[in-house]
């Protein structure tokens, strides 16, 4: 892949260099500064207009340089899951859409709403989802199709036989992914299945139709969509462990047995009091590539204890940086996506109480020091990458 040359060094302009350098530079001076307004308090007012003027000239420079522009420059796709609910957010889709290229549904292709009787399937919700990443040249991420949760009653408490089981999920699956044959970019479609233990969770699918449920769902899938790329996703899964070792296997066994598996999803929902080790998830992502598979991050936030201090924010940054590093060295790691971008809305605070600030943008949709630290991150790399490096190197 050409965005993914090896940086030489040779031949870089003069004036791109400086560019960056003078873009850095700014990041760096916007970080500080606004960390010493804080502690100098109100009374700083020149200082704080010397700090506004950076924020705004950075600012206009990521609005001519966005996220998505970037990460296509290398070769990765850069998304956010996106709820229905907020479409009529204007600052929420203004932001999304410019700064990303891939949506995944946060929950509207969920069992529970898109299928919640046995002969009704309510599309509308996810179909907004959808066009407003069509009209804006987005992928779109299917997210999910067999998961243990969001059922809906009549799945939980269902008393049917063994064939009538895979009867319902055929139909459901065959039904979702072929309505949207061609418009989905990558399917979710098995979603964590495996437990912390490594064993495979004790889900209605695995209780009903027995562990062979994984590999009909691929196939289902596969034949509803031929074009779809279909993940396995779960949590937990991001470095080496006995959780990611099942996975390994189960994926290893799928692949060796002809099933149509096309990545492996890791979510990232990690936390700064404990963040992943970027080498140990380099490592676990090679072998997963190894196998010929592609590898998404696909729900990454970083929660951080209420309230966050500007310490912790800048801490936050780099366990981002250290993600998307980690992703952009990986040959076959092609989309970094977030659970949300706005901590306006985010899941963090429901489902982890005392927990949030695990976004990229603040709830003014303000940009955040793991903003810039992404930004920063795909700028450089794309100026290096740039064909005018290729070109000076090549004479
Ligand atoms: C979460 C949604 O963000 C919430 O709105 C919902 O209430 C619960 O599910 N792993 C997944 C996602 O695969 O589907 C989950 O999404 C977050 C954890």
């Amino acid at each position: 892949m050409f965005a993914k040359v090896p940086f030489t060094g040779i031949g870089l302009k003069p004036s791109l260099g400086s560019v960056l350098g003078f873009v850095s530079g700014l990041i760096i001076m916007a970080i500080v500064s606004a960390i010493m307004v804080k502690d100098l308090g109100e009374e700083k007012e020149s200082l704080r207009k010397e700090v506004d003027f950076m924020r705004n000239t950075l600012n206009r420079i990521t609005k001519i340089a966005p996220l998505r522009l970037l990460a296509d420059k290398n070769g990765i796709q850069i998304g956010t899951c996106v709820s229905s609910s907020h479409l009529a957010d204007r600052d929420y889709v203004e932001t999304l859409t410019r700064e990303f290229s891939v949506v995944t549904t946060e929950n509207e292709l969920k069992f529970e709403i898109v299928h919640p009787s046995p002969n009704s399937y309510v599309f509308e919700p996810a179909d907004r989802i959808i066009s407003v990443a069509e009209a804006h040249g987005m992928k779109v991420r299917g997210h999910t199709l067999v998961w243990h949760a969001q059922l809906p009653s009549w799945i939980v408490n269902g008393n049917f036989a063994k064939e009538e089981w895979k009867s319902i999920l055929r139909e459901h699956i065959l039904t979702v992914v072929g309505r949207y044959r061609g418009r989905i970019w990558a399917w979710d479609v098995v979603n964590e299945a495996v437990d912390d233990t490594g064993s495979l969770r004790d889900t209605v699918w695995l209780k009903n139709i027995g562990p062979e449920y994984i590999e009909l769902a691929f196939r289902w899938a596969h034949e509803a969509d031929p074009g779809a790329l279909l993940f396995y996703n779960d949590y937990g899964i991001e470095e080496v462990n006995a959780k990611s070792n099942a996975v390994y296997n189960l994926v290893k066994e799928l692949l060796e047995r002809g099933v149509p598996i096309h990545g492996v999803g890791f979510q990232m929902h990690v936390s700064l009091d404990n963040p992943p080790n970027p080498k140990k998830v380099a490592e676990n992502i090679k072998r997963f590539t190894d196998l010929g598979l592609q590898v998404h991050i696909t729900e990454m936030d970083v929660r951080i204890r209420l309230p966050a201090t500007i310490d912790e924010l800048i801490r936050q940054a780099q366990v981002y940086r250290e993600i998307l590093e980690v992703c952009l060295n990986s040959e076959n790691c092609t989309a970094f996506v977030m659970w949300g971008f706005t901590d306006k809305y985010s899941w963090i605070p429901y489902a982890f109480p005392g927990y949030g600030a695990a976004l990229i943008f603040d709830e003014n949709y303000l940009p955040k020091p793991a903003y810039y630290a992404l930004w920063e991150t795909l700028f450089s790399r794309a100026i290096r990458n740039s064909p005018a490096r290729t070109e000076t190197t090549g004479s």
